[in-house]
């Protein structure tokens, strides 16, 4: 169902690689809202993944950019004015990746070149990409841009490792760069924290399914799909938020807030006994 939140209003997605991911939804639900977009993916991740089939779809361009790469963000945002015919009205930025996580390094054993590419893949990018889109004064008056984070940030989850750092620094980035951009030109930059999905970067998380179940089971209102921070995605583009700015916003059917669930209480008092592995040692997590 549409309700033209977006009417007339310009977009640029990143990070859409295959159905699954979140900024496919959101990039599906835009149009639907009245948007129009471009898209953008790296120049392996087009090749490999989907992206072009929903570019035809949507009849949005898709400009290939590494978001770690100023010069291509520079590009991707000159390109996407000239497409769409002026200034833009919304950002996603959809971008996580951990070296570390990927070659199944533990948080104390990282690999420190690995680090610092997680830090520039899943956070720096972020502020490479509004810089860029600053210094082109290519966000229009109460414009606004999204990432996406996850409540590692806050707190402490077993297996998520570096991308814990990676998120912290995304929503400070946020705050950041919300202040200096709302008070020159008005425009609102946020992260929505999302509930675990099954994508391809979330199945790269260590135990993502029991941490699927654990999060839905403790959310008095389950876990959020992606369908469903589409649709938050959209509000906050929209102008219903527009005094909205340097937030981190929980989209997690309410589990951040929750402490300890009777239910959960009931089942972590059947197994007290000490977590060992076929060697009788304690695993820690
Ligand atoms: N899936 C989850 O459980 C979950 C939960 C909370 C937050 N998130 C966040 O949502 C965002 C989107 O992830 P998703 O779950 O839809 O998975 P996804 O795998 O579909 O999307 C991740 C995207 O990052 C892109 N990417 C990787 N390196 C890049 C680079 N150097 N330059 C440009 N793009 C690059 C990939 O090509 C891919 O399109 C990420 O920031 C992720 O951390 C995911």
């Amino acid at each position: 169902m549409s309700y033209n939140l977006l009417k007339g209003k310009k977009g640029i997605i990143f990070g859409a690689l295959n159905d699954q991911s979140i900024a496919w939804k959101v990039a599906e639900r835009a149009v639907e809202e009245g948007a129009t977009i471009t898209l953008s993916n790296t120049p392996m991740a087009i090749r490999m993944g989907e992206i072009n089939t929903l570019g035809d779809k949507l009849n949005a361009s898709v400009i290939p950019a590494d978001a770690t790469s100023v010069e291509d963000l520079t590009n991707v945002f000159k390109v996407s004015m000239e497409k769409l015919g002026g200034q833009i009205d919304f950002v996603l930025h959809s971008i996580g990746m951990s070296p570390n996580v990927r070659k199944k390094r533990t948080y104390d054993d990282l690999d420190y070149g690995m680090l610092g590419k997680t830090l520039d893949i899943s956070a720096i990018s972020f502020h490479k990409m509004i810089q860029s889109a600053k210094k082109l004064n290519a966000i229009s008056e109460y414009g606004s841009i999204v990432a996406l984070s996850y409540v590692a940030a806050q707190r402490t989850f077993y297996g998520y490792n570096d991308m814990a750092d990676a998120k912290a620094l995304l929503e400070s980035i946020a705050r950041s760069f919300g202040y200096i951009y709302g008070r020159e030109h008005n425009v609102r930059i946020n992260t929505i924290s999302q509930s675990p999905t099954f994508t391809t970067a979330g199945s790269g998380v260590k135990g993502i399914d029991k941490l699927y179940d654990f999060a839905n089971r403790m959310s008095p209102l389950g876990n959020a799909s992606a369908d469903e921070c589409a649709n938050y995605c959209i509000v906050m583009f929209s102008d219903l938020t527009r005094k909205i700015t340097m937030q981190n916003l929980y989209h997690d059917g309410g589990f951040s807030s929750v402490g300890m669930s009777l239910r959960a209480m009931a089942t972590y008092e059947k197994g007290l006994d000490e977590y060992k592995d076929e060697n009788g040692n304690i695993i820690y997590g």
